[in-house]
């Protein structure tokens, strides 16, 4: 670890005491037991509560605020890992060996350019497009440039998925929670490639796939900034981590030891989450047998939105909103009265501050500090203000506390990067755990299929238009 920054992992080693003080280190017994399908859950609107599958990718423990990945603490994780070693984590279920490690690097690195997908960009009015919007299509370029999917001789390789009759069967049926998904793989005879195609083509799902999303993501989400901006487009530096290329390729500048540590940490935070709407959103379309493609780009659609993702950028626009930490209490004052949303607060599981903020809020503290800028200064003692605001009046009834989202938007504006960039950031890292848990999921597939309570009528008689009696608007 680099001199410099040994006081940024003093930060996260501080952080992780505060979050353990005075907490027993008990799993949630109901979600980390062995399981026999069918379960029985209590299921909420939204599907809070519902079990859609069991998984060794990661844990959100909501009553204590942890977070885990494949056992591994999230404070450790950021302590001590890096970005890479946590991608290899979620993917393989173990630490790497210093020799898997490297080669992995290497494999990623390989996969950083993405010449195809760049000129195709360029076709695409990335000016007048949300950031999001080009990250989604430069997934689907990626898919064209990556694999043989577009080809056109080339046919889904359907044998390798064993149907069996059980999906005819109505609706109706109760599920026998069978062991066995009505899809099941026979591994001896994965998506073979089409005779003809290039060797650096990958199948459509597999490790290569993995790597090649896990790698360029970034690379798009990098050329899609620097197209928006009239900016050369920046080709990736094999020399340089994944952390540091990152900000490489947006800003132009290398980044320092400190700058590239605290990169890494932020990637390592947002990496997994358990089953979030956007990794739930990636799960469902790789359910259908779709391709690993596909379903990065339907999780890149679900991180858009304000209430998942795309709060992190929101939560900056309403700290200068706020204006000064003086107006903080009538601010709150007035958007509880108007029953707003804040942005960067309150959480579907947890119920305990999120771990994320108690490592994103002291990196802010540290950036701020190091900028000098007075208007860093400012936005930071607004969100310190919001913070104790909300927690005073919301934290014990409601369980309301700071989220991931609440810092990170002053720790990406800190490290230069424009706010539309916030969130196609935490796709960047969340493409880890999107692209692990398919992995996983794909293994014992089953299509996803809840269902709902109909409510509406029964029994309506069809009226021809012309015996319909006309309602006067
Ligand atoms: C992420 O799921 C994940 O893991 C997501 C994520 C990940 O890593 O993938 O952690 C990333 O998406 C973090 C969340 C970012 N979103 C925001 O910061 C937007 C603001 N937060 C809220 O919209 C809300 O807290 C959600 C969407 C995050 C959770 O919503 P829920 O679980 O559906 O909760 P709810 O909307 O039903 O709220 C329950 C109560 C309500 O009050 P009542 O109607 O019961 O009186 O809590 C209130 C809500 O009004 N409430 C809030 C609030 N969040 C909940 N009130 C004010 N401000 C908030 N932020």
């Amino acid at each position: 670890m680099h001199e410099n920054t040994k006081e940024i992992t003093e930060l996260v080693v501080n952080a992780k005491k505060q979050a353990y003080e005075g907490k027993g280190i008990v799993p949630e017994p109901a979600f980390t037991k062995n399981i026999k399908w069918p379960v029985k859950c209590i299921v909420g609107p939204g599907l809070e509560g519902a079990i859609a599958c069991e998984s060794k990718v990661g844990y959100v423990n909501g009553s204590q605020g942890w977070l885990i990945y494949r056992g591994y603490d999230i404070f450790d994780l950021c302590a001590y890992s890096t970005y890479e070693e946590v991608c290899y984590l979620l993917l393989f279920g173990s630490l790497p060996s210093e020799k898997q490690l490297n080669s992995f690097k290497k494999d990623l690195i390989k996969l950083r350019s993405i010449p195809g997908t760049i000129g195709l960009l360029r076709k695409f009015p990335i000016k007048e497009s949300n950031a999001m919007a080009t990250l989604r299509i430069g997934t689907n370029f990626l898919r064209r440039e990556s694999t043989y999917l577009d080809l056109p001789d080339y046919k889904p390789d359907t044998t390798s998925a064993i149907s069996a009759d059980e999906d005819s069967i109505p609706m109706e049926t109760i599920p026998k929670g069978e062991r066995h998904a009505i899809y099941e793989f026979d591994k001896s005879k994965n998506t073979k490639k089409p005779d003809n195609v290039d060797k650096n083509l990958y199948s459509p799902s597999g490790y290569d796939s993995c790597c090649r999303l896990i790698s360029s993501v970034a690379s798009v989400a990098a050329a899609g900034e620097r197209l928006r901006t009239s900016q050369v487009v920046i080709k990736p530096d094999p020399e340089l981590s994944h952390a540091a290329n990152l900000i490489y390729m947006i800003t132009g500048k290398r980044p320092t030891a400190v700058e590239e540590r605290i990169m890494d940490i932020i990637l390592i935070l947002h990496a997994d989450h358990g089953i979030n709407a956007s990794t739930f959103a990636s799960l469902v379309v790789a359910s259908t047998l779709s391709d690993i493609y596909f379903a990065v780009g339907s999780g890149v659609a679900a991180l858009n939105g304000p209430l998942h993702g795309g709060a992190n950028e929101r939560v900056l626009s309403m700290l200068l909103e706020i204006g000064s930490p003086e107006n903080v209490k009538d601010w709150f004052k007035k958007a509880r009265s108007e029953k707003r949303k804040i942005m960067g607060f309150g959480h579907r599981v947890y119920k305990a501050y999120d771990p994320r903020a108690r490592v994103l809020g002291p990196l802010a503290e540290f950036l701020v500090n190091a900028s000098g800028s007075s208007e860093n200064k400012k936005i930071f003692e607004i969100a310190k203000a919001l913070e104790n605001e909300v927690v005073i009046n919301l934290g014990k009834d409601k369980k309301i506390f700071p989220n991931v989202d609440f810092y990170s938007g002053i720790v990406y504006s800190c490290l230069g990067f424009s706010q539309e960039m916030f969130t196609p950031l935490f796709a960047v890292s969340r493409v880890a755990g999107w692209v692990a848990r398919i992995a996983e999921y794909l293994e014992h597939n089953r299509i996803f299929r809840p269902r709902t309570i109909y409510t509406g009528p029964l029994n309506k008689k069809y009226i021809p238009i012309n015996k319909r009696i006309k309602k006067v608007k």
